[in-house]
């Protein structure tokens, strides 16, 4: 069995040694222009040349949750695309949602500019009753993190593209229950994949929906935000602020507006990152399963886009 790894932006040794060790029985190389077929693929963010080369791929495991960047690509027909599900990032994402959360909630950023003013101030405490939290997509990471955001007891509401019954919380689906799962909202957490139908659904529009006040925290990806949307309701005060990890240039431009506004906080891209050991051990065991003839989970369906 032949595997091929093409990951943009990673350090390969510690990838090829990594594989190698959980799957002595295979061929594992660097991609280079030439190279002998492969069965299997490891990749992140391959040139097309990769997937006109290697056509005849059993499967290519994305080494991220997201696939919208690989549904870009023409891929080979027969070649199955395997989505990273958690290995490690569902925690990461709780983490960084309910501190984004918390310390908007909590007024930290207040507390923070009065302790460097010498400033014993109290602020009055907020109901957490008043602030529910809406969760768009209810898959691998929304599902980790409505449960942590439960743990600290705000209503917690969650939107997906198909029903869902989730103990405790809220659940809409679909287009048609949109709106009342945005004005039932007053912080928005967006882990949905980036496909046409989500693409810029963080518009004028639906954040208008929140209730007055609204904070917006972006983890998906970039696209699904309309940039100069979130800073009109900021400027005219309809929505309080808004913690963004993607943007739809990355890295963001240093001349984009998100980096001084007073209302947004920007972090690059490291909500949930990929962890090495994790993402090695469930590929390679799906590989495994794949070659005993089992079905794995996180198979793209492509007409879908996630
Ligand atoms: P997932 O398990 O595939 O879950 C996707 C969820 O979105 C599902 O609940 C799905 O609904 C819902 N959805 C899809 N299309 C929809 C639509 N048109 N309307 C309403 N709901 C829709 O994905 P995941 O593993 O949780 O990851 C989600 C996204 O997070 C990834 O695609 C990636 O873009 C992003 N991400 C970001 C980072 C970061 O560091 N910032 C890290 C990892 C992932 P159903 O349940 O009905 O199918
Ligand atoms: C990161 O953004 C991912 O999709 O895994």
């Amino acid at each position: 069995m032949r595997i091929s790894f093409c990951c943009a932006d990673s350090k390969p040794e510690p990838w090829l040694d990594g594989l190698r060790a959980a799957l002595p029985q295979a061929e594992i190389s660097l991609w280079e222009s030439g190279a002998p077929p492969a069965d299997y693929a490891v990749v992140w963010a391959p040139p097309q040349q990769f997937f006109d080369e290697q056509n005849q791929l059993r499967a290519a495991f994305n080494i991220g949750a997201g696939v919208d960047a690989l549904l870009k690509l023409r891929l080979p027909p027969g070649t199955q695309l395997v989505r990273l599900e958690d290995a490690g990032m569902s925690v990461q994402m709780a983490e960084y949602v309910c501190h984004a959360l918390i310390r908007h909630f909590r007024e930290f950023d207040a507390y923070e500019a009065d302790a460097r003013q010498g400033q014993w101030s109290f602020r009055k405490p907020r109901l957490r009753a008043d602030w529910p939290v809406g969760i768009m997509g209810l898959g691998v990471l929304g599902k980790r993190v409505a449960k942590a955001v439960s743990g600290f007891e705000f209503p917690v509401l969650g939107w997906s593209r198909s029903q869902h019954a989730i103990e405790g919380m809220r659940c809409f689906a679909g287009g048609g229950q949109l709106d009342d799962f945005l004005s039932a909202s007053k912080v928005l957490i967006c882990l949905l994949p980036l496909t046409p139908d989500t693409r810029d659904i963080l518009n004028r529009r639906n954040l208008s929906r929140l209730q007055p006040g609204g904070y917006v925290i972006n983890v998906a990806r970039g696209a699904h935000l309309v940039d100069e949307d979130l800073l009109q309701l900021l400027d005219s005060g309809h929505l309080a602020g808004a913690t963004l990890d993607v943007f739809r240039t990355e890295p963001l431009p240093t001349e984009h507006p998100f980096w001084r506004h007073p209302k947004v906080l920007v972090t690059p891209h490291t909500s949930a990152r990929t962890l090495r050991d994790e993402t090695i051990a469930q590929i390679a065991g799906k590989i495994v399963a794949m070659e005993q003839g089992q079905t794995v989970a996180g198979v793209v369906d492509l007409g879908r886009g996630y």
